[in-house]
């Protein structure tokens, strides 16, 4: 029997957790959530920030809605409450974009302390795989099957002198992606990763930020500029909802055609 042609672009009572949402790309992905009608948690450590990525989506007027929590993703605790808390808000889940990452301490593999290594994989590793687990086992019990999507880097494939805990923990990442989309595949869940390419945003202007720097990398890159948040807002509406319902295990990079260049 023939379908019915749906919308892919609206997530009416859809309701997504994005995690590191307050700020960068995270706050792209929830600005094209939240524009497509989705109910948007912000997952943030930063209270000031979370307060103003609300602000700043309601400002939108869009038909979706926003709420932030203050959740450590490295904290197993705090992202079990953070699930807890979500629910009481929205009732129900259907996405989640395991988004929050943080650079880790750029320098020489001899000069990196452990420390440096353990707290880079913390937030990135560990982080992706606690928000996994307590959304995969929420969308397990309601159901519903649902979309849980990985925001790696493309030093997962590339390589990333002096980054390397960052690299590790982005390929980890990847691999993590590929088994649960074959583990919860079944359950209708669907997993995949976002690879984004240079990217202006804190994170970026941090270590990239001097203008030398930046114009190397632009001449670089196929469409001759960095990304910007806004543009991550339609991977976000794609991979949450029904256009992407036959996608799982897939890594999209998204880096204006600077890795074939
Ligand atoms: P950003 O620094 O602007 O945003 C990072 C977000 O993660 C912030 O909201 C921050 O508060 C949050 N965060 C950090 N530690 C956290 C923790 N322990 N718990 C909860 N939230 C935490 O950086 P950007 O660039 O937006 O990064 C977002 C993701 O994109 C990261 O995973 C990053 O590795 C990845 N990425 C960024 C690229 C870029 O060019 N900007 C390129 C490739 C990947």
């Amino acid at each position: 029997m023939e379908r019915a042609l749906t919308c892919w672009t609206d997530l009416t009572g859809h309701v997504s957790i994005v995690t590191g949402g307050n700020a960068g790309i995270g706050l792209g992905l929830a600005r094209g959530l939240v524009g497509a009608g989705a109910s948007v948690a912000i997952w943030g450590t930063n209270s000031a920030r979370n307060a103003a990525a609300v602000e700043a989506l309601t400002a939108l007027g869009a038909a979706g809605d926003a709420a932030a929590f203050t959740v450590d993703v490295s904290d197993q605790d705090a992202v079990e409450d953070g699930v807890v808390r979500t629910l009481e808000r929205f009732g129900h889940l259907s996405s989640c974009f395991a988004n929050a990452g943080i650079s880790g301490r750029p320098d020489r593999i001899e000069r990196l302390s452990e420390d440096d290594w353990r707290n880079t994989l913390a937030v990135n590793l560990d982080g992706v795989f606690f928000t996994l687990r307590a959304v995969s086992r929420q969308l397990r019990s309601q159901d519903t099957g649902g979309s849980l999507v990985v925001t790696s880097s493309l030093g997962a494939i590339d390589g990333m002198a002096r980054f390397t805990p960052y690299s590790a923990s982005k390929g980890a990442a990847l691999s993590l992606v590929r088994s649960l989309a074959v583990e919860l595949g079944g359950d209708g869940i669907r997993v995949n990763a976002v690879l984004p390419g240079f990217t202006d945003t804190a994170m970026t202007d941090e270590h990239f930020g001097a203008d030398e720097t930046r114009r190397r990398i632009s001449s670089r890159i196929p469409l001759r500029r960095w990304a910007t948040p806004e543009d991550f807002e339609a991977i976000a509406v794609f991979l949450a909802g029904p256009g992407s319902a036959y996608l799982t295990a897939q890594t999209i990079v998204i880096d204006g055609g600077y890795s074939v260049f």
